[in-house]
């Protein structure tokens, strides 16, 4: 075996791993350059590429209705708005996600209250969902994190029976499907970034579905000030501009087999770690009911198997030339947005009874805290990656666990 890149051997990889997203098509840039021409820069003034997207949308997640707007925070926000949660509402959501997931609830008024994944995997845990429930909870905020649907029967089976509301976060499961069923409509109102590094990439954009109607219909009010000047309704005008609604018209007819692909290249590295001491995948085997996307490849670290911690581990992948990343999220329930409750809606007279108490700090969600902290490892499989770069990272990761003597050598001296 050779050394190790981090200690000066040679690495498995020279060139780096591509960037997502990677091209745009002569395509592609024509329809932005067409709506740019146009002279409809946006749907108030008569553009006709943001319906044509929300249409096209709609039907490929098998939704009644679509509504964009400006940002995938945007759209977790409106379709809160939509279901009805405001002050004195709480909603529960998985400790494990993008902040933006927690922090959309406390601009609608609300409060979220953070609950655990199932451990071995990276979704909310429908024991902990249901033991979260309390008599303010009007919604469950449901992550299809990194690409891989949550177990929704069970999910729907809690939700139904307590009469809650089910808002999918989608911002990283663009096309997954569940029993045959698209990420979106699954639960009641679905939200979708659209932003630079998702599945489906514009820049700032997001999209809210819903397969109900009057979901659809109060998401649109909303994103257009309310509803107009005789609806006295308050919102903020979140729409999406023209430019980006022909972009994302163009580059949705991709992603289907963009995301054959993402599956093929999780498939190849999954099959070439599977026996390997240290690393697991997460989840570790998907039913076939699920049908994933991988907008992150999961693996979990474990420190004790190989005697080194995992950014030792990680830096080591690294510099063989695999970008495999540790702990890119922080708990939710430890971020101080949450945990120090000065943001105003902690402040709301009739969110007192959640804030009173205690739903924040260590230990609350014990498997999310030690998965975030210690264990998780993450790896970006967008095309144009493929067979080779997967390759690559599996002989990266089988050359680290060989090598992890040195490396224990190294972090001993270290310490000394
Ligand atoms: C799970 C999740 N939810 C919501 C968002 C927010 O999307 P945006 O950045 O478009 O506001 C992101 C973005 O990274 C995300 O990963």
């Amino acid at each position: 075996m050779s050394d190790l890149a981090l200690l000066g051997g040679t690495p498995v990889r020279d060139t780096p791993f591509p960037e997502w997203p990677a091209y745009s098509t002569e395509e592609e840039a024509g329809v932005v350059l067409d709506a740019l021409r146009s002279g409809h820069l946006c749907g108030a003034a008569g553009g006709t590429y943001n319906p044509a997207f929300e249409e096209a949308f709609a039907s490929w997640c098998g939704a009644t209705g679509a509504v964009t707007c400006n940002s995938g925070s945007s759209a977790i926000h409106v379709a809160l708005e939509a279901v009805g949660v405001g002050p004195g509402d709480e909603v529960i959501v998985p400790v494990y996600t993008y902040y933006a997931s927690g922090t959309s609830v406390l601009v609608a008024g609300a409060i979220p209250v953070f609950a655990d994944i199932t451990p071995g995997e990276s979704n909310l845990d429908p024991g902990a969902f249901e033991a979260a429930i309390t008599d303010r909870t009007k919604a469950v905020m449901v992550v299809h994190a990194d690409g891989v649907p949550a177990n929704m029967d069970a999910i729907c089976e809690v939700a139904d029976r307590h009469g809650i509301s089910i808002v999918e976060d989608c911002s990283h499961a663009h096309g997954a499907s569940y029993r045959g069923i698209r990420t979106g409509i699954l639960g009641d109102v679905g939200a979708f970034s659209i932003q630079h590094k998702k599945i489906l990439s514009v820049g700032e954009g997001g999209v809210v579905v819903s397969k109900h109607p009057e979901v659809v219909e109060r998401a649109r009010a909303f994103v257009n000030l309310g509803g107009g000047t005789d609806t006295g309704v308050l919102g903020p005008n979140l729409r999406m501009g023209e430019m980006h609604g022909a972009l994302a018209l163009k580059r949705m007819t991709r992603v289907d087999d963009e995301n054959r692909q993402r599956r093929d290249n999780a498939d190849c590295l999954l099959a070439d770690v599977a026996d390997l001491p240290g690393v697991r995948p997460v989840p570790v085997g998907i039913p076939d009911h699920i049908e994933p996307v991988y907008y992150n490849l999961i693996l979990a670290y474990e420190p004790d198997e190989l005697g080194i911690d995992r950014k030792t581990f990680s830096d080591a992948v690294q510099a063989e030339g695999v970008p495999l990343r540790s702990g890119f999220y922080k708990p939710l329930n430890l971020l101080p947005v949450f945990a120090e409750q000065q943001a105003w809606p902690y402040l709301l007279e009739e969110n007192k009874p959640s804030v009173a108490r205690g739903l924040y700090g260590p230990g609350k969600c014990p498997v999310g805290e030690a998965f975030m902290e210690k264990g998780h490892l993450e790896l970006k499989v967008h095309p144009p990656v493929g067979e080779r770069e997967m390759w690559g990272a599996g002989a990266a990761i089988k050359k680290v666990i060989e090598g992890v003597g040195s490396l224990a050598d190294r972090e001993a001296r270290d310490a000394l």
